[in-house]
Order: C-alpha cells, then sequence, then structure tokens
C-alpha cells in the first residue's frame, strides 16, 4: 500500500499529523506529506483514520 497526500488539496490543518504522527510530517508551509510512502497492514488503520480526519479530502492510499 502507498500512502499519498495531494499537495494541491492540503490545507494544512494538521490533523493528520495529530492522530498518525508516525506517517505525516508538515513542510514550513504546513504542507503535509507522508514520512514514508509504503505502509503496511499494521499502518492500515492509523492511515485510515488520518483520511477520515482530513477536512480536504488530500490523503488517500493507493
Ligand atoms: Fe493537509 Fe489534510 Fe493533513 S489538509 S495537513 S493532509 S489533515
Amino acid at each position: 500500500m502507498k500512502l499519498v497526500v495531494d499537495q494541491d488539496g492540503c490545507g494544512g490543518h494538521g490533523r493528520c499529523v495529530a492522530v498518525a504522527p508516525d506517517l505525516f510530517d508538515l513542510d514550513d508551509d504546513g504542507v503535509s506529506s507522508p514520512i514514508t510512502e509504503e505502509i503496511g497492514t499494521d499502518q492500515q488503520a492509523a492511515a485510515e483514520e488520518a483520511i477520515a480526519n482530513c477536512p480536504q479530502s488530500a490523503i488517500r492510499i493507493v
């Protein structure tokens, strides 16, 4: 599974980092990126929680 953040869609709300700090990091502009793009099944629940909490719907798993 690959974790993807739409850089143009991210509005810097930071909820992804709040709910899954091991999966996301914010740059100096507050835009989120996955810390590691490839995630395992043990990280899927945290990723899905971040997806559910992103008000911009900028996160997805592919
Ligand atoms: Fe951006 Fe959504 Fe996270 S808007 S900072 S990807 S909660």
